[in-house]
């Protein structure tokens, strides 16, 4: 019998994630938590089970799908519930995504790969970490806990993407470069040198936002 599984955030990526789920028959998407719907109520089709904090009062063992896109806000949700040792948090690879030598990959817990992805080998991926549609990822890229990948980002060989990094859709990171922690890279981003923690960089080449 399928698993019940609860997502997590009911936005724009709660939804695709019900759809990612359409590929795990051995789970049954069963409700959401959300902290801006009103409890009992329907969203793309399922109930609101409540907000976040009833999380932490689970007894038995629960499966969760965090559906978080910005990396700083997943990772206040996740600290907030972690410690309740009755939620599990699966690591979802799409059937479409491509793992060239998965057995040089390690992935962590509640990390999801979506359909297109791309990984080559020798990665080290951590917890929590998304990796969005068609992006691809080369050897020896290290992807730390809370990093959101959106879709068709290209990371070169030997990247690293520190602690609760966003990498806008359609970005491009060169060889050898490290992320900081907290850094945002803008959509369409060329990311030719290091990035320092907490720095947006936009543009081609990229560089530091100033507003
Ligand atoms: C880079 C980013 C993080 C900045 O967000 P922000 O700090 O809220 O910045 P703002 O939206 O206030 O924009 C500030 C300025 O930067 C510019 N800017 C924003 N994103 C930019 C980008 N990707 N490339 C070039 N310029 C960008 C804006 O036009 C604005 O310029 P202005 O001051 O001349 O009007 C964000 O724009 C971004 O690209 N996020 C990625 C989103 C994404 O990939 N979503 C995928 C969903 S599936």
């Amino acid at each position: 019998m399928a698993k019940p599984i609860y997502i997590v955030g009911a936005g724009g990526l709660g939804l695709e994630m019900l759809a990612l789920l359409q590929s795990f028959p051995e789970y049954a998407a069963s409700g959401f938590y959300d902290d801006q719907f009103e409890k009992g109520s329907l969203i793309h089709g399922l109930v609101c089970l409540g907000n976040v904090s009833e999380l932490l009062s689970i007894s038995n063992k629960t499966y969760l799908l965090v559906a978080i896109g910005d990396p700083f806000f997943k990772r206040e949700i996740i600290d907030k519930i972690n410690s309740n040792t009755n939620l599990e948090f699966p690591t979802f690879i799409h059937p479409k995504a491509t793992l060239l030598q998965s057995k040089e990959i390690k992935i962590g817990k509640g990390t999801i790969i979506t359909a297109g992805a791309i990984l080559t080998t020798h990665i080290s991926i951590g917890d929590f970490v998304l990796i969005n549609l068609n992006s691809t990822i080369g050897h020896h890229v290290q992807l730390q806990n809370f990093v959101s990948i959106m879709p068709g980002v290209n990371l070169a060989g030997k990247v690293v993407v520190e602690k609760e990094v966003l990498i806008g859709s359609g970005a491009n990171v060169l060889n050898g470069v490290t992320i900081g922690l907290q850094a945002k890279v803008g959509s369409g981003a060329v990311v030719t040198k290091n990035v320092l923690p907490n720095q947006t960089v936009v543009g081609i080449p990229a560089k530091p936002l100033v507003k």
